[in-house]
Protein backbone atom coordinates (compact mmCIF):
# COMPACT_ATOMS: atom_id res chain seq x y z
CA UNK A 1 0.00 0.00 0.00
CA UNK A 2 1.43 3.36 -0.80
CA UNK A 3 2.35 5.66 2.48
CA UNK A 4 0.79 9.06 2.70
CA UNK A 5 1.97 11.38 5.73
CA UNK A 6 -0.81 13.94 6.72
CA UNK A 7 0.49 16.86 9.48
CA UNK A 8 -2.15 18.23 11.91
CA UNK A 9 -3.63 15.19 11.55
CA UNK A 10 -4.60 15.03 15.61
CA UNK A 11 -8.39 16.91 14.86
CA UNK A 12 -9.76 19.21 12.49
CA UNK A 13 -9.39 18.90 8.50
CA UNK A 14 -6.22 16.81 9.36
CA UNK A 15 -7.61 14.51 10.88
CA UNK A 16 -11.00 14.08 8.17
CA UNK A 17 -8.03 13.57 5.79
CA UNK A 18 -5.94 11.25 7.30
CA UNK A 19 -9.20 9.14 7.80
CA UNK A 20 -10.23 9.27 4.26
CA UNK A 21 -6.91 9.11 3.10
CA UNK A 22 -6.66 5.24 4.92
CA UNK A 23 -8.93 4.27 2.85
CA UNK A 24 -6.27 3.60 0.17
CA UNK A 25 -2.75 4.49 1.34
CA UNK A 26 -0.67 4.10 4.89
CA UNK A 27 -0.68 6.78 7.18
CA UNK A 28 1.73 8.75 8.88
CA UNK A 29 -0.13 11.17 11.03
CA UNK A 30 1.99 13.87 12.27
CA UNK A 31 1.07 16.55 15.23
CA UNK A 32 2.06 17.56 18.58
CA UNK A 33 -0.69 15.75 20.44
CA UNK A 34 0.48 11.84 20.72
CA UNK A 35 -2.22 10.66 22.82
CA UNK A 36 -4.55 12.00 19.76
CA UNK A 37 -2.50 10.77 17.00
CA UNK A 38 -2.81 7.28 19.21
CA UNK A 39 -6.43 7.54 19.26
CA UNK A 40 -6.62 8.20 15.54
CA UNK A 41 -4.24 5.30 14.73
CA UNK A 42 -6.89 2.88 16.87
CA UNK A 43 -10.12 4.06 15.34
CA UNK A 44 -8.18 3.66 11.40
CA UNK A 45 -6.91 0.04 12.80
CA UNK A 46 -10.60 -0.31 13.55
CA UNK A 47 -11.49 -0.14 10.43
CA UNK A 48 -8.65 -2.28 8.66
CA UNK A 49 -6.46 0.40 7.52
CA UNK A 50 -2.61 1.26 9.00
CA UNK A 51 -1.50 4.39 10.67
CA UNK A 52 1.47 5.31 12.22
CA UNK A 53 1.67 8.05 14.66
CA UNK A 54 4.43 10.55 14.71
CA UNK A 55 3.93 13.67 17.69
CA UNK A 56 6.38 16.17 16.42
CA UNK A 57 5.89 19.90 16.49
CA UNK A 58 6.49 20.94 12.44
CA UNK A 59 8.56 24.00 13.13
CA UNK A 60 10.92 21.99 14.74
CA UNK A 61 13.38 21.42 11.62
CA UNK A 62 16.09 19.33 13.31
CA UNK A 63 13.16 17.04 14.73
CA UNK A 64 10.91 16.71 11.35
CA UNK A 65 14.27 15.86 9.33
CA UNK A 66 15.07 13.07 11.96
CA UNK A 67 11.26 11.85 12.22
CA UNK A 68 10.24 12.35 8.83
CA UNK A 69 13.98 12.23 6.26
CA UNK A 70 14.50 9.63 4.65
CA UNK A 71 10.54 8.08 4.87
CA UNK A 72 9.34 6.71 1.32
CA UNK A 73 5.87 8.86 0.87
CA UNK A 74 3.61 8.42 -1.93
CA UNK A 75 1.62 11.54 -0.85
CA UNK A 76 2.39 14.25 1.86
CA UNK A 77 -0.39 16.63 2.87
CA UNK A 78 1.19 19.82 4.60
CA UNK A 79 -2.31 20.71 6.45
CA UNK A 80 -1.25 21.71 10.13
CA UNK A 81 -1.82 25.44 10.76
CA UNK A 82 -2.57 28.15 13.15
CA UNK A 83 -4.97 31.26 13.01
CA UNK A 84 -4.82 34.22 15.37
CA UNK A 85 -7.12 36.20 13.84
CA UNK A 86 -7.17 39.62 15.40
CA UNK A 87 -6.41 43.19 14.06
CA UNK A 88 -2.91 44.10 13.56
CA UNK A 89 -2.14 46.45 16.05
CA UNK A 90 -3.52 43.49 18.96
CA UNK A 91 -1.50 40.83 17.49
CA UNK A 92 1.63 40.12 19.50
CA UNK A 93 4.95 39.68 18.07
CA UNK A 94 4.84 35.74 19.36
CA UNK A 95 1.29 35.33 17.77
CA UNK A 96 2.66 36.60 14.18
CA UNK A 97 6.04 34.16 14.69
CA UNK A 98 3.68 31.51 15.21
CA UNK A 99 1.47 31.82 12.64
CA UNK A 100 4.42 32.28 10.18
CA UNK A 101 6.26 29.17 11.62
CA UNK A 102 3.78 26.91 11.29
CA UNK A 103 1.70 27.69 8.19
CA UNK A 104 4.86 28.81 6.00
CA UNK A 105 8.34 28.00 7.45
CA UNK A 106 7.26 24.50 8.58
CA UNK A 107 6.38 23.72 5.13
CA UNK A 108 10.27 24.11 4.13
CA UNK A 109 11.41 21.79 6.73
CA UNK A 110 8.65 19.03 6.53
CA UNK A 111 8.66 19.39 2.43
CA UNK A 112 12.25 19.57 2.29
CA UNK A 113 12.27 16.04 4.28
CA UNK A 114 10.05 14.20 1.94
CA UNK A 115 10.50 15.29 -1.58
CA UNK A 116 13.84 14.56 -1.87
CA UNK A 117 12.80 10.85 -1.60
CA UNK A 118 9.67 11.15 -4.19
CA UNK A 119 11.57 13.20 -6.88
CA UNK A 120 14.42 10.33 -6.99
CA UNK A 121 11.51 7.77 -7.32
CA UNK A 122 10.10 10.35 -9.91
CA UNK A 123 6.51 9.66 -8.26
CA UNK A 124 4.71 11.80 -5.24
CA UNK A 125 1.84 14.09 -4.31
CA UNK A 126 2.68 17.10 -1.74
CA UNK A 127 -0.73 18.49 -1.08
CA UNK A 128 -0.85 21.75 0.95
CA UNK A 129 -4.11 22.88 2.55
CA UNK A 130 -4.59 26.30 2.26
CA UNK A 131 -7.23 28.84 2.24
CA UNK A 132 -9.56 31.05 1.01
CA UNK A 133 -7.85 33.75 2.79
CA UNK A 134 -4.48 32.69 0.29
CA UNK A 135 -5.86 35.36 -2.69
CA UNK A 136 -8.57 37.86 -0.43
CA UNK A 137 -8.31 39.58 2.57
CA UNK A 138 -10.61 40.31 5.32
CA UNK A 139 -9.95 42.41 9.01
CA UNK A 140 -8.02 40.49 11.22
CA UNK A 141 -6.44 38.79 8.90
CA UNK A 142 -2.79 40.70 8.40
CA UNK A 143 -0.90 37.63 9.38
CA UNK A 144 -2.92 35.00 8.13
CA UNK A 145 -4.10 36.08 4.75
CA UNK A 146 -0.77 36.82 4.07
CA UNK A 147 0.99 33.28 5.01
CA UNK A 148 -1.80 31.55 3.34
CA UNK A 149 -1.02 33.63 0.25
CA UNK A 150 2.59 33.03 0.54
CA UNK A 151 1.50 28.96 0.27
CA UNK A 152 0.08 29.91 -2.67
CA UNK A 153 3.70 31.35 -4.00
CA UNK A 154 5.34 28.29 -2.53
CA UNK A 155 3.28 25.88 -3.90
CA UNK A 156 3.12 27.47 -7.62
CA UNK A 157 6.47 27.65 -7.66
CA UNK A 158 7.25 24.10 -6.48
CA UNK A 159 4.85 22.89 -9.07
CA UNK A 160 7.25 24.00 -11.57
CA UNK A 161 10.25 22.94 -10.83
CA UNK A 162 9.23 19.45 -9.79
CA UNK A 163 6.94 18.67 -12.32
CA UNK A 164 9.24 17.06 -14.54
CA UNK A 165 9.98 14.79 -12.19
CA UNK A 166 7.14 13.06 -11.61
CA UNK A 167 5.96 14.77 -9.01
CA UNK A 168 2.63 16.80 -8.47
CA UNK A 169 2.01 19.71 -6.18
CA UNK A 170 -1.40 21.25 -5.42
CA UNK A 171 -3.10 23.49 -3.09
CA UNK A 172 -6.85 22.65 -1.52
CA UNK A 173 -8.14 26.26 -0.69
CA UNK A 174 -10.99 25.66 1.96
CA UNK A 175 -13.48 28.53 3.20
CA UNK A 176 -14.96 28.23 6.13
CA UNK A 177 -14.44 24.62 7.98
CA UNK A 178 -16.50 23.61 11.42
CA UNK A 179 -13.11 22.70 13.25
CA UNK A 180 -12.06 24.19 16.63
CA UNK A 181 -9.78 26.98 14.34
CA UNK A 182 -12.50 28.63 14.49
CA UNK A 183 -14.15 28.47 18.08
CA UNK A 184 -18.57 28.15 17.72
CA UNK A 185 -19.18 31.69 19.36
CA UNK A 186 -17.15 33.20 16.41
CA UNK A 187 -18.83 31.45 13.72
CA UNK A 188 -22.15 32.35 15.21
CA UNK A 189 -23.68 29.09 15.89
CA UNK A 190 -24.21 28.73 12.22
CA UNK A 191 -24.63 25.03 10.68
CA UNK A 192 -23.85 26.35 6.93
CA UNK A 193 -20.08 25.41 7.01
CA UNK A 194 -18.19 22.74 5.23
CA UNK A 195 -17.23 19.54 7.16
CA UNK A 196 -13.83 18.44 7.66
CA UNK A 197 -14.74 15.53 5.66
CA UNK A 198 -15.94 17.84 2.55
CA UNK A 199 -12.34 18.91 2.43
CA UNK A 200 -10.90 15.46 2.86
CA UNK A 201 -12.34 14.74 -0.01
CA UNK A 202 -10.89 17.28 -2.04
CA UNK A 203 -8.00 15.95 -1.17
CA UNK A 204 -8.48 12.72 -2.13
CA UNK A 205 -9.93 13.29 -5.14
CA UNK A 206 -6.45 15.46 -5.69
CA UNK A 207 -4.64 12.32 -4.84
CA UNK A 208 -6.63 9.94 -7.13
CA UNK A 209 -6.20 11.95 -10.56
CA UNK A 210 -4.60 9.87 -12.98
CA UNK A 211 -1.04 9.96 -13.66
CA UNK A 212 -0.37 12.71 -16.04
CA UNK A 213 -3.14 15.04 -14.90
CA UNK A 214 -2.14 17.92 -12.03
CA UNK A 215 -4.94 19.35 -10.31
CA UNK A 216 -2.87 22.07 -8.89
CA UNK A 217 -5.76 24.23 -7.17
CA UNK A 218 -9.14 23.43 -5.61
CA UNK A 219 -11.15 25.90 -4.04
CA UNK A 220 -13.70 24.25 -1.76
CA UNK A 221 -16.96 26.35 -0.61
CA UNK A 222 -19.73 25.85 1.30
CA UNK A 223 -22.51 26.68 -0.62
CA UNK A 224 -23.83 29.41 0.88
CA UNK A 225 -24.56 31.02 4.16
CA UNK A 226 -27.54 31.15 3.92
CA UNK A 227 -28.95 27.58 3.21
CA UNK A 228 -28.04 25.28 6.67
CA UNK A 229 -27.30 22.20 5.27
N1 LIG B 1 -11.18 25.71 9.79
C1 LIG B 1 -11.26 26.58 8.79
O1 LIG B 1 -12.25 27.33 8.65
C2 LIG B 1 -10.17 26.62 7.74
C3 LIG B 1 -10.45 27.31 6.54
C4 LIG B 1 -9.45 27.35 5.57
C5 LIG B 1 -8.24 26.75 5.79
N2 LIG B 1 -7.98 26.10 6.97
C6 LIG B 1 -6.66 25.49 7.13
O2 LIG B 1 -6.84 24.11 7.38
C7 LIG B 1 -5.72 23.62 8.13
C8 LIG B 1 -6.25 22.81 9.32
O3 LIG B 1 -7.07 23.65 10.10
P1 LIG B 1 -8.20 23.09 11.08
O4 LIG B 1 -9.42 23.91 10.83
O5 LIG B 1 -8.30 21.61 10.99
O6 LIG B 1 -7.58 23.56 12.49
P2 LIG B 1 -7.48 22.81 13.90
O7 LIG B 1 -8.70 22.00 14.15
O8 LIG B 1 -7.10 23.87 14.86
O9 LIG B 1 -6.24 21.79 13.69
C9 LIG B 1 -4.94 22.28 13.47
C10 LIG B 1 -3.99 21.11 13.38
O10 LIG B 1 -2.65 21.64 13.19
C11 LIG B 1 -1.80 21.01 14.13
N3 LIG B 1 -0.68 21.88 14.51
C12 LIG B 1 -0.73 23.17 14.93
N4 LIG B 1 0.50 23.59 15.26
C13 LIG B 1 1.34 22.55 15.04
C14 LIG B 1 2.74 22.36 15.20
N5 LIG B 1 3.54 23.35 15.67
N6 LIG B 1 3.26 21.16 14.89
C15 LIG B 1 2.47 20.15 14.44
N7 LIG B 1 1.15 20.28 14.25
C16 LIG B 1 0.59 21.46 14.56
C17 LIG B 1 -2.69 20.71 15.33
O11 LIG B 1 -2.14 19.63 16.08
P3 LIG B 1 -1.47 19.73 17.54
O12 LIG B 1 -2.11 20.89 18.25
O13 LIG B 1 -1.73 18.39 18.14
O14 LIG B 1 -0.02 19.96 17.26
C18 LIG B 1 -3.97 20.28 14.65
O15 LIG B 1 -3.91 18.92 14.32
C19 LIG B 1 -4.90 24.85 8.52
O16 LIG B 1 -3.81 24.96 7.64
C20 LIG B 1 -5.87 26.01 8.33
O17 LIG B 1 -5.19 27.21 8.03
C21 LIG B 1 -8.93 26.04 7.95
Amino acid sequence: MPTAIVTGASRGIGRAIARRLADTHEIVAVARDGEALRLLAEEIASTGGACRPVALDVTDGDAVARALGGLEADVLVNNAGVGVLKPFLELSPEEWRRMVDVNFTALFHVTRAVLPGMVARELGDVVIVGSIAGRSAFVGGTCYAATKHAVLGFAESLMLEVRDAGVRVSVVSPGSVATDFSPPKDRGGVDWQLRPEDVAESVAHVVAAPRGVLVHRVEVRALSPKRPR
